[in-house]
C-alpha cells in the first residue's frame, strides 16, 4: 500500500547550520510512525520541515502522492496535516470551547467533530468553559490533540506528547492516540520508549540529522543492541 507520507532523503538548514542531512522517513496509510533518536537527532526539524517551517533544500516530501515541498505551510496545512508542536501550544487565555472553534479550517468542523473529540477526551467536555490556562499539563496536551482533529485532517505530526506528564496521564493519552489513529495517520515523536512501542507499528531512528535504521516497532523491541547503541535506553 503506498504511503500517506514519503519523505525522501531531507537536507535541511537552520541559518547556516546543516541541521538535517539525509533523512527518509515513510508513514503507512493509518499507522502509527515513531521517529525516535536523542536530544538533538533532528526529531523536531524533520516535523518542521515536513510543515514548511524549515523548508528543506533538498530531496522530496509527497503527501497522499502529491509533492508539498517548497508549499507554504498554509497551503501545507491545507491539504490536511495537522501538526501538533513541543510544549503546548493552546491559547491560555482562551476557553477551551475558544481554542476548538480558533482550530476551524471550515465553519462548522467543530460541531462536526466535537462527538469524536469529547469521546476521546472526556476531561475537554468537563472543561470546555474553562481557559486553557487553568488545565493541568495533561490537559493542555489533550487540547492541543484536540485542536489539531478539528479540521479534516488525515495526517498528525505529534511532538512529544507524553514529555514532563504523570504516567496515569500517559496512559489516557496512550488510549487517545491509539483511538484517534483509526481515524487518522499519525507521525509521532516519543522519548519514551515505553509509549512509543505501546503505540508505534514502525519506527525510524535519527542520529545527527540522518535517519539510520527503520522497520517494525515489533522487531526494534527485542533489538537491544540496536535500543543501546541509538537510544542509550534499556
Ligand atoms: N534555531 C536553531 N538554531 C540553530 N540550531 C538549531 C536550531 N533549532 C535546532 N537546532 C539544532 O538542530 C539540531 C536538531 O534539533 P531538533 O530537531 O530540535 O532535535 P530533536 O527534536 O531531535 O531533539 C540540534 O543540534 C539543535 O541544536
Ligand atoms: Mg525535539
Amino acid at each position: 500500500m503506498t504511503p500517506i507520507l514519503e519523505v525522501r532523503d531531507i537536507h535541511t538548514f537552520i541559518g547556516q547550520f546543516h541541521i538535517l542531512e539525509g533523512v527518509s522517513v515513510s508513514v503507512a496509510s493509518g499507522g502509527i510512525t515513531v521517529l525516535l533518536g536523542r536530544n538533538g537527532a533532528g526529531k523536531t526539524t524533520t516535523l518542521r520541515s515536513i510543515m514548511g517551517l524549515t523548508p528543506p533544500t533538498r530531496g522530496s516530501i509527497q503527501f497522499e502522492g502529491n509533492p508539498i515541498q517548497g508549499k507554504s505551510t498554509h497551503a501545507i496545512a491545507q491539504m490536511g496535516i495537522g501538526y501538533v508542536p513541543e510544549h503546548r501550544a493552546i491559547f491560555k487565555g482562551l476557553t477551551v470551547r475558544e481554542n476548538l472553534i480558533l482550530a476551524e479550517r471550515k465553519t462548522g468542523d467543530y460541531a462536526r467533530k466535537a462527538d469524536f473529540i469529547f469521546e476521546l477526551f472526556p476531561d475537554l467536555k468537563r472543561l470546555i468553559e474553562l481557559p486553557g490556562g487553568n488545565l493541568s499539563g495533561g490537559q493542555q496536551q489533550m487540547l492541543a490533540v484536540a485542536r489539531a482533529l478539528v479540521p479534516d485532517n488525515r495526517l498528525l505530526l505529534i511532538d512529544e506528547p507524553s514529555e514532563g506528564l504523570a504516567p496515569v496521564i500517559i496512559e489516557q493519552l496512550i488510549a487517545a492516540i491509539q483511538r484517534l489513529a483509526d481515524q487518522v495517520s499519525v507521525l509521532l515523536v516519543e522519548q519514551n520508549f515505553r509509549v512509543a512501542s505501546k503505540l508505534a507499528q514502525s519506527y525510524v531512528i535519527i542520529e545527527e540529522g540522518h535517519s539510520r535504521v527503520n522497520g517494525a516497532m515489533n522487531e526494534l523491541v527485542g533489538d537491544q543492541s540496536l535500543i543501546q547503541r541509538y537510544l542509550g535506553v534499556a
